[in-house]
């Protein structure tokens, strides 16, 4: 029993030393559940700067647009990519094909978005590892 469940810690990529709690993924990693690497932070950067929080609420949690913590544990990274590059015009959710941010951060925010919804990131704003 023990064993096991040593063995499903491992699994989820958490690391548990000197008193610090660090979750790392294929998208981010998360130290405290509030600091994250430096991709992660640009991700938040650029949530913050383009204000996705306008539609999507200041916790990701959902106004006239979907809750993403939601939406991050179902839709694909393609679809993420092909949704934030084109919109969905009539939905309202609009193309950010021609902000350079959201292009060049593309992965930093699905990073972030990921860790938001896996719960990994446990506060909406984040600060950088030390
Ligand atoms: C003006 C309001 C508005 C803004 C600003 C906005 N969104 Fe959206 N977003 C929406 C709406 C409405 C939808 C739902 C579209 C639909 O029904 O398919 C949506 C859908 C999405 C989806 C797909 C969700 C799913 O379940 O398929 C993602 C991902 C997303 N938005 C991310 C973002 C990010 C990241 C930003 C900032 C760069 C952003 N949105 C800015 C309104 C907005």
């Amino acid at each position: 029993m023990k064993s096991k469940f040593v063995a499903a810690v491992i699994a989820a990529g958490i690391a548990v030393y000197a008193g610090a709690e660090e979750v790392k993924t294929e998208w981010y990693t998360v130290v405290d559940g509030t600091m994250v690497d430096k991709n992660t932070m640009n991700g938040f950067r650029t949530w913050r700067a383009l204000a996705c929080d306008r539609c999507h609420g200041a916790n990701q949690q959902g106004m006239v647009g979907p809750s993403l913590l939601e939406s991050m544990k179902i839709i694909s990274k393609e679809d993420f990519v092909t949704v934030l590059t084109e919109g969905r015009l009539e939905k309202g959710m609009p193309a950010f094909k021609t902000s350079k941010k959201v292009m060049s951060n593309m992965d930093n925010l699905y990073g972030y978005l990921k860790g938001r919804s896996d719960g990994a990131i446990t506060k909406s704003k984040v600060k950088p590892i030390k």
